[in-house]
């Protein structure tokens, strides 16, 4: 009961959409019609500018953080990451936006800062690395989605194991219409 209780908190954590609160109440711009769509940091970025951008991503950092402290904070014996995945599936699929959410990457970095430190940090540079060569946030992401499944495995751990391909499944799914950009070429480009 009191698990579940917990799980549905994260859900409604992660479901809260704050770029488009941001985008409303300070731009007067909804970011579904602007850019890709995406209610997510990179559109954020790419519509509103740097300083929202950087609101965006800690904001949705923090509710996939947050949710990973609650076995800690309310003693469970359970897995933290469960309840950032949970997070993760409410930015996805919000019940204030009709299920149409944005695409976990910022959710899900926030779950895997607050579960393993070194792993977000060593996905952190691979990200900026992969992002400064390519420039695509999207293949970025992919691509680190498929990274911490590979460093998830050398842990050994069978529930990070489990749960990270669950995010890396997850982030490819949503990255569906990126994929097929960045195949015919028409993925925009991050101007960094
Ligand atoms: O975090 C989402 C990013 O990987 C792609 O976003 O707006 O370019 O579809 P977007």
């Amino acid at each position: 009961m009191y698990i579940a209780i917990l799980l549905i908190i994260s859900y409604l954590l992660g479901a809260v959409p704050n770029s488009l609160i941001i985008g409303k109440l300070f731009y007067k711009k909804d970011l579904r019609n602007y850019g890709s769509g995406n209610i997510g940091t990179t559109n954020t970025f790419r519509v509103l500018g740097k300083k929202p951008g950087v609101i965006v991503l800690l904001l949705d950092m923090l509710k996939g953080f947050i949710p990973v402290l609650f076995p800690l904070i309310f003693n469970i014996e359970l897995s933290g990451l469960i309840f950032g995945i949970v997070a993760a599936i409410g930015h996805v699929y919000p019940i204030y936006l009709k299920f149409k959410g944005g695409k976990a990457v910022a959710t899900s970095a926030g779950a895997i800062l607050a579960f393993h430190p070194a792993i977000f940090i060593g996905l952190a540079l691979f990200f900026l690395f992969t992002l400064k060569i390519s420039k695509y946030v999207s293949l970025s992401s992919i691509l680190s989605a498929i990274v911490l499944f590979i460093c998830s495995i050398f842990t050994q751990d069978l529930i990070f194991i489990t749960l990270s391909f669950i995010i890396m499944v997850i982030i490819i799914i949503r990255h569906r219409s990126n994929i097929k950009r960045l195949i015919n070429g028409t993925e925009s480009k991050a101007k960094i």
